[in-house]
């Protein structure tokens, strides 16, 4: 009798991360630890000015050098992340600090890894050239609970020719994590409800997706089962640090299980429209989740029904109706933003042969046709309007 051998996988080292309310109070011992003595802090606008990012900008100028860069709201662009570079390099900073949502972490994350050679970013977008292998000591901050920045190796940008690109590579890891639901009391209502879907999408589409693996569905059942009440409890409550700690903690693992496997066809579907006009990340997904949901589970049966049973479903083929409902309890309104109500069906299914999402879109154990393309750019128009 033959003993089939299971695939082997790899399960990416992990940082140092330290979990608490309040934790970011340690960021000066952190410094002082790594030796830095001119870190430099990008940093998100609106927190910049929000009292806690006040405290800690004030507790970190009172022992080192500090130098702030306010990152521009949004996506970055390769222009503003070249500015930044140019600043980082002329203060000589010797540890880099991110403060805010996905977008500000990828930026931080990118300047980070960039300090490691006198290349621009440019050298480095849709893995042109091997990045930097030492770099200056960085820090990521989440302010969010959604993207999973802090653990993930891919970092987003909006490319010269406005589409969405990455740099990639588990070297834009940052070495430290602090996961503080202090910063997150503030968030605002329909953040929390489009961030939280992002990391649950995350999480389901790495446990089903054609590079899934035992361990990865280890960290994704379980960011699934905490967001499942976690983040209901802050869409009632904003106030609920305990709901704030296990939605931080369910985008973090999260952030592990997809920085191992990748994505699938919602984050497919919500790359291709965000190329079209500017949309939040996590609506677009949360979206297109729900409209490719049924061939996520067709295509992976197994993983399917596992995932829909850690996220609370009675079962797989139950999983549809239980995010309908999930949807209703959380509050999310199915609707593109006003930005979309010129977008055409034809706009949507050409956005969707774009060769930058080519590589999600072949995530999916059963490849998505042109035929289920079409229908996908049916579905989304009608939420256009
Ligand atoms: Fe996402």
């Amino acid at each position: 009798m033959t003993t089939m051998i299971p695939p082997s996988y790899k399960i990416s080292a992990g940082q140092q991360v330290d979990v608490g309310a309040g934790c970011l109070a340690r960021l000066p011992e952190w410094l002082q630890s790594v030796g830095s003595c001119r870190p430099l802090l990008i940093i998100d606008s609106f927190f910049a000015y929000h009292e806690t990012g006040k405290a800690i900008i004030r507790q970190i100028h009172a022992e080192a050098e500090l130098h702030v860069i306010e990152a521009p709201q949004g996506e970055p662009k390769m222009a503003s992340l070249e500015d930044m570079l140019i600043t980082a390099r002329s203060v000589s900073c010797d540890a880099v600090i991110g403060i805010g949502g996905g977008s500000v972490l990828d930026s931080a994350k990118i300047i980070g890894i960039c300090l490691g050679a006198d290349k621009p970013v440019a050298h480095y977008e849709m893995v042109k050239n091997p990045l930097p292998t030492h770099t200056v000591p960085r820090a990521m901050i989440p302010t969010t609970a959604g993207t999973g920045s802090e653990a993930s190796s891919t970092n987003i940008l909006a490319l010269a020719n406005g589409q969405k690109g990455w740099v990639w590579g588990p070297e834009t890891k940052p070495d430290m994590v602090f996961l503080d639901a202090e910063l997150l009391l503030s968030l605002p209502h329909n953040l929390t409800i489009w961030t939280g879907m992002d990391a649950i999408i995350h999480a389901f589409e790495s446990a089903v997706n054609k590079f899934t693996h035992a361990g990865a569905q280890f960290y994704a059942y379980h960011a699934l089962h905490l967001a499942a009440t976690a983040l209901p409890r802050c869409v009632d409550d904003s106030n609920d640090a305990a709901a704030r700690q296990d939605m931080l903690l369910a985008s973090y693992y999260a952030g592990r299980s997809l920085d191992m496997c990748s994505a699938s066809l919602a984050h497919w579907m919500s790359h291709a429209i965000a190329g079209i006009t500017p949309v939040p990340h996590g609506l677009a997904t949360a979206l297109s989740f729900e409209i490719c949901l049924p061939h996520l589970l067709a295509a992976n049966p197994s993983a399917g029904e596992a995932a829909a049973r850690a996220f609370g479903a009675d079962s797989a083929v139950a999983l549809p109706d239980y995010l309908t409902q999930f949807f209703a309890r959380i509050g999310l309104e199915r609707k593109l933003p006003d930005n979309f109500s010129m977008v055409t069906a034809d706009d949507i299914f050409i956005a969707l042969q774009t060769p930058e999402t080519e590589s999600i879109r072949l995530s999916c154990p059963v490849y998505p046709d042109d035929a289920l393309a079409r229908r996908y750019a049916h579905a989304l128009a009608a939420l256009c309007q």
